[in-house]
């Protein structure tokens, strides 16, 4: 026996593990890594090529739309109601969410700028900005936006109102955004300007990632998505790098373990083990606090990389769950010394658990780091 190993009749060292058993345990063992191998191999090569795409402005991995770079709004200087310049640069760093409309119009724009008021008080805790452009910057002064803005409850640091020279507004409208805004001078004051009633949304760099119909009658669900997008992109808590890091210690730790108990190092295995126990437990408590606070998380990618992604999410979903019993049962085998016994639940433990470590570490990577961006 060797110093470490525990006073019990049923001596773990007597044998080493391999021999014992029909079916040979480190080949078993070996087939554990597979799985996690393949997930952070596809995980890996996703992210670098998103890497190498997004240096060109695009993240188009999986998508099959073709590499279609971002566009990038244009710098512009305005005037915000308070009175304060605000240009392209005062924005970066955030993500933020623009709307087009102008005080005086008598059809969609309550309802636009209304339902940008409801995505002020969606899209709370995050850093994401809220920026109305007035289609009508001749009549909209900063200080009639003023009076609009507070008729909307708009809060003075998250939601900002320009406007400027008509034809720079025009100009960025139109040549930034896309999107059309159009004045007849002989129409009545309420019908003069015709605008889309699209919201854009843009990323920390100024790149466009995509429209939001709030039209109901034309996109049903496009003011939800848009809150899944800008939620991801504007979160501002740490706590899914603190469960990846988690995962990814307690994936660590089972290796280490094992590779202990194979050099017949059983006190040095068992505090192992046990302290990747108590990883995964405070990964458990972090993950449920997280989720309770900010709800699902909505993955933007399609095709190919959702499919891998849902792959990867169901099977960590349901094994986490099996891993519970398996884990809790292959502890108490291994404190009470049933060390038989204990490597038996182990041989199916082990596998179970370094794939849910390892493809939490994945989602992680997938939802958060390579498909963030993805318009
Ligand atoms: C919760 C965590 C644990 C896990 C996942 C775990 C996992 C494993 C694995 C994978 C093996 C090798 C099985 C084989 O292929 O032969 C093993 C063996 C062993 N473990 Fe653990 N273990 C855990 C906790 C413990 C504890 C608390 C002890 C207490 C001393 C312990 C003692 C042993 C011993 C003595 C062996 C050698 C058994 C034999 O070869 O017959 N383990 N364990």
């Amino acid at each position: 026996m060797t110093p470490d190993a525990p006073s019990t009749t049923n001596d773990p060292t007597s044998a080493p593990p391999a021999s014992r058993g029909a079916l040979s345990p480190r080949r078993s063992l070996a087939h554990a890594f597979v799985a996690p191998a393949v997930a952070l191999l596809l995980t890996a090569g996703a992210w670098i090529d998103s890497n190498r795409r997004s240096a060109e402005g695009r993240n188009d991995f999986f998508l099959g739309k073709g590499a279609v770079p971002l566009p990038v709004i244009a710098d512009f200087s305005l005037t915000e109601r308070s009175g304060r310049p605000v240009s392209l640069a005062s924005l970066r760093g955030r993500p933020w969410i623009a709307g087009f409309a102008f005080t005086r119009c008598g059809g969609p724009c309550p309802k636009l700028t209304g339902e940008m008021r409801k995505l002020q008080d969606s899209l709370a805790g995050t850093d994401v900005s809220l920026v109305t452009f007035t289609v009508d910057p001749e009549f909209d002064t900063p200080r009639v936006l003023s009076e609009y803005a507070d008729q909307f409850g708009a809060d003075k640091e998250r939601w900002l109102f320009l406007t400027g020279d008509e034809r720079a507004v025009k100009k960025l409208v139109s040549e930034s955004f896309f999107l059309p805004m159009e004045k007849d001078p002989n129409a009545r004051p309420s019908e003069r300007i015709t605008h889309s009633t699209k919201l854009a949304l843009v990323d920390r760099e100024g790149r466009l990632l995509n429209y939001f119909e709030t039209d109901d009658r034309l996109e049903a669900d496009g003011l939800d998505r848009l809150v899944k997008r800008a939620r991801l992109l504007g979160r501002t808590t740490c706590m899914p790098e603190v469960n990846a890091a988690l995962n990814a210690t307690s994936g660590l730790l089972l290796l280490v373990g094992l590779a202990l108990v194979r050099r017949g190092r059983v006190a040095q295995h068992k505090r192992t083990m046990l302290t990747a126990l108590a990883v995964s437990v405070a990964f458990l408590a972090c993950y449920v606090t997280y989720h309770a606070q900010f709800g699902s998380v909505h993955f933007p990618g399609e095709g190919g990389a959702r499919a891998l992604y849902l792959g990867i999410l169901i099977t960590h979903v349901g094994l986490a769950f099996l891993l519970v019993p398996l884990a809790a049962t292959t502890s108490v085998l291994g404190l009470k010394g049933s060390f038989e016994r204990h490597a038996r639940v182990a041989r199916l433990t082990f596998p179970v658990w370094l794939y849910v470590s390892s493809t939490g570490v994945a989602v992680y990577l997938l939802l958060y780091r390579i498909y963030s961006g993805v318009p």
